[in-house]
């Protein structure tokens, strides 16, 4: 595929005169359509209105902010017209039956990030497209393996799309006129090796023992197991740290911990995780809760919390075995896991 193709172009390419696959193009023009729209708001921000102000909280009594409900109408009016059977959001308690008998239903953190609005920070966009089951109540019940595609947009120096269709991972930015995402990296692949973890440090006390072990040996660096210095990011927009992983590797841990609230992490599965992981998959990576793969998942509720620790895939496997080894000390010690040749990611 050569780099500088439209947006619609590759969207033009995929659908073909598959109904189905018109169908997902369509959403996913849609949404592009309303990216761009927000993406003029963020980079006007307070000439726009737009502030970070407290407007009211959601379901779960995170507090919602002005753009947060801002994105929220925009991808709405964008999608409603179109013909998709039920939209989830993370601003709605519900989800809004649009078209029953659509193939395929969408669900959308309109706005990811938000305490980074009036900080100047990069926010996005996330979306997850599935296809509408028999019976509609179950839309959002299905595996994440039940996703058709699945997609991001980083509001940051460039507005970036980063989009899977189910072969591969393709990254667009937005033309410098506005109307146009082009490709920039076709079929991108997460770099295997790279000594650089997110996390949230100031919750470690709350961890459970394989996230403090394992970022205790990332601090240790060269004088600990893992015989290498460690970098560290935090950036509190999801789709930021997605997009730094995908650009240079990594991993991104948002854990299960001790907090009120905390015991299934902080991130949603339906439209945070389940897309991210469909997407770190497809680019060569892995996404799992430490216990489980994300997209074997099956979600309970709308909103439910998942722990989430994605990434280049033996970051992430490493992270698994600690999560699976009973004496996580020995574990780490053995010379077998501690083995550079073996296991140095
Ligand atoms: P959202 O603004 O949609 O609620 O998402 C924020 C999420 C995610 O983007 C980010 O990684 C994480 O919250 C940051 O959490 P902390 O503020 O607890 O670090
Ligand atoms: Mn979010
Ligand atoms: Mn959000």
């Amino acid at each position: 595929m050569n780099e500088g193709l439209t947006l619609q172009e590759r969207l033009d390419e995929f659908s073909a005169s598959d109904s189905l696959r018109r169908a997902i193009a369509d959403a996913v023009a849609a949404l592009a359509q309303a990216a761009i729209h927000i993406s003029g708001l963020t980079r006007r921000g307070a000439l726009a209105g737009v502030t970070g102000q407290t407007e009211g909280r959601n379901t779960d009594g995170d507090i919602q902010k002005d753009l947060d409900l801002r994105a929220d109408r925009i991808i709405r009016s964008a999608l409603g017209s179109f013909a998709i059977a039920v939209l989830a959001s993370e601003e709605m308690a519900k989800p809004e039956i649009l078209n029953r008998g659509a193939a395929i239903s969408v669900a959308v953190d309109p706005l990811d990030g938000s305490s980074n609005i009036n900080t100047n920070m990069s926010v996005g966009t996330i979306f997850s497209i599935v296809r509408t089951p028999a019976d509609i109540d179950t839309t959002f019940m299905q595996s994440g393996e039940a996703q058709l595609a699945a997609g991001f947009v980083v509001y940051g120096p460039q507005t970036s799309l980063v989009l899977t269709l189910g072969r591969g991972v393709d990254v667009f930015t937005l033309d410098s006129d506005g109307d146009a995402f082009r490709l920039i990296r076709p079929m991108i692949q997460i770099p295997a090796d790279t000594a650089e973890f997110a996390i949230n440090a100031s919750n470690q006390r709350h961890w459970e023992a394989p996230i403090q072990a394992y970022i205790e040996d990332c601090i240790a660096g060269a004088d600990g197991v893992r015989r290498k210095d460690f970098n560290m990011r935090w950036i509190g927009s999801l789709v930021a740290e997605a997009y730094r992983i995908l650009t240079r590797g990594g991993i991104f841990l948002y854990p299960a911990d001790a907090r009120d609230g905390y015991s299934e992490g902080r991130l949603r599965l339906v439209y945070e995780a389940h897309p991210m992981a469909f997407i770190m998959e497809q680019a060569g990576g892995a996404a799992s809760t430490g216990h489980a793969r994300i997209l074997d998942l099956v979600p309970r509720a709308l909103h439910q919390r998942v722990p989430l620790i994605m990434g280049s895939r033996e970051k992430v496997r490493r992270l698994e075995r600690l999560y699976m080894s009973p004496d996580i000390k020995s574990e780490r010690n053995a010379p077998l896991f501690a083995n550079r040749g073996l296991f140095r990611n």
